[in-house]
């Protein structure tokens, strides 16, 4: 039995994921994180109240859920902790998060290197969010990465982490013309925090594999957006991980095959933080306006984002590179109050019309956005609850992105709530 949902972003991240996993997390086992670090902000609202989570798993609301993170994650522990102490201070039971043996730790150092590269390249800066993700997974692919099994080993763990500062900090200051980071104190902190992560660290790998042979149900909660993406994304404007439905499964240890079903969470629109092409970005009053009304501001950087209007090209590639067997079309309630509203069905540059997301960067920034206008609702969406409480043409302007992905849209979102969700179809 095929009882695995993975959730990915389809876009540029920031679709609203975390919502849609504490939603789904109501009737499934374990949430697994499998990629990214702390860069993520995951936002859920229950009743009112608003959690911001970046590396504990969008499912820790649901009492009874086992949050794993797994082998394929950069943990941070300072992130983790804070995190932690955030959520034992309003009453969430945090009993049931798990950290992977195997995964990779970020330390002070790939922080600072974020920073520092980032400077470096200066107007061709990433907009990164300086969470040491980049640096971090450099050092997993070069093979001189410490995991979290290595923070277990005491005080060889005090001599490997020597080892990396001394050699950071020769990059740090030979190369950049930077400060050293104090040695012993980095050691002390992270000897400390060894200590604090000892109960919650497990061969992940197994829990998962175990939930799903006993036929339990497991959410994969994808981090950033499919555009991010090492391969498919606008490289380089990408994040160092794959947040495609491929990365979930060697990011969490189990086969492949696993997967029954890839739910996409789409914006209604567009938006993305960092630099990077965007075609169909509005700089004008429209994306003002839908940045106001969607309340568009980083969750981690607090960063304005950059909006536009819903890109089908891209939300096509991103169906055909995940598999994605439905979507969940989110903040549609942001599109309320507009008169028309336009999809973009492709792109278009000198004078020929592309249909499929190119790789270069030449090509994007020379690419434009040729549109469909349709006519808006003009309601208040927020209240909705069922299919047949939206108007016809918030119905016909989902027909539309069905048409333009190839995909059908199975959950819909009108507002940040738990209870503001429209399911509609099944998903398992
Ligand atoms: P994630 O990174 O994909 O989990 O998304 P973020 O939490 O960074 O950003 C999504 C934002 O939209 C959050 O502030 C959510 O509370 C909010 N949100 C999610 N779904 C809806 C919706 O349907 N309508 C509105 N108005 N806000 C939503
Ligand atoms: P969630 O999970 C939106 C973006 C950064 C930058 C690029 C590389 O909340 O959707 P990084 O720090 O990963 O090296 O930055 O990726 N980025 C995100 N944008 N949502 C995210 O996560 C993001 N995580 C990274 O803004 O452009
Ligand atoms: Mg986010």
């Amino acid at each position: 039995m095929k009882n695995v949902i993975a959730i990915v972003g389809s876009q540029w991240g920031d679709e609203g994921k975390g919502k849609i996993i504490d939603y789904l997390a109501g009737r499934a086992d374990m949430v697994v994180r499998a990629q990214g670090g702390s860069n993520a902000g995951h936002t859920v609202v229950i009743e009112g109240t608003k959690y911001a989570l970046h590396l504990v798993p969008s499912g820790v609301l649901n009492a009874g859920t086992d949050n794993i993170i797994g082998n394929g994650v950069v943990f941070d522990p300072e992130s983790f902790f804070a995190e932690i102490e955030m959520l034992d201070a309003g009453g969430v039971d945090t009993s049931r998060i798990y950290v992977s043996d195997r995964a990779h730790i970020v330390f002070p150092y790939h922080k600072r290197l974020d920073l520092l590269s980032e400077q470096a390249r200066g107007a061709a800066s990433l907009g990164t969010t300086l969470r040491g993700i980049g640096p971090c997974y450099m050092d997993k692919v070069e093979r001189s990465g410490l995991r979290v099994c290595d923070m277990m080993e005491g005080e060889t763990f005090r001599e490997k982490l020597a080892r990396q500062i001394d050699a950071k900090n020769d990059v740090i200051v030979k190369l950049y013309g930077g400060e050293p980071l104090d040695k012993d104190g980095i050691i002390d902190t992270y000897a400390t925090y060894a200590e604090k992560l000892a109960p919650y660290v497990r061969d992940t790998s197994v829990m998962v594999y175990d939930t799903i042979a006993a036929g339990k149900t497991v959410l994969f909660e994808g981090a950033q957006g499919s555009m991010l993406d090492l391969d498919f994304g606008t490289y380089p404007f990408v994040t160092s991980s794959h947040p495609i439905s491929g990365g979930f499964t060697t990011g969490a240890g189990v086969g492949a095959g696993v997967v029954g079903e890839i739910i996409g969470i789409t914006k209604a629109y567009t938006t993305r933080v960092g630099a990077g092409p965007m075609v169909t970005e509005l700089t004008d009053e429209t994306g003002d306006s839908i940045r106001e009304k969607g309340h568009e501001y980083g969750t981690t950087t607090g960063r304005p984002r950059r909006c536009g209007w819903f890109d089908g090209v891209a939300v096509r590639h991103s169906a055909r590179v995940n598999g994605t067997t439905g979507l969940a079309l989110m903040l549609l309630d942001v599109l309320d109050d507009f008169d028309e509203i336009s999809l973009c069905y492709a792109y278009e540059r000198n004078g020929e019309t592309i249909e499929h997301f190119p790789a270069g960067q030449k090509a994007l920034e020379e690419s434009r956005p040729l549109y469909k206008t349709v006519k808006g609702w003009r309601t208040n969406l927020t209240a909705c609850r069922t299919w047949e409480e939206l108007p016809k043409e918030a119905k016909d302007y989902i027909a539309h992105i069905e048409e333009l992905t190839g995909v059908p849209v199975k959950i819909i979102s009108v507002g940040p709530g738990r209870e503001q969700t429209i399911m509609r179809g099944d998903i398992l």
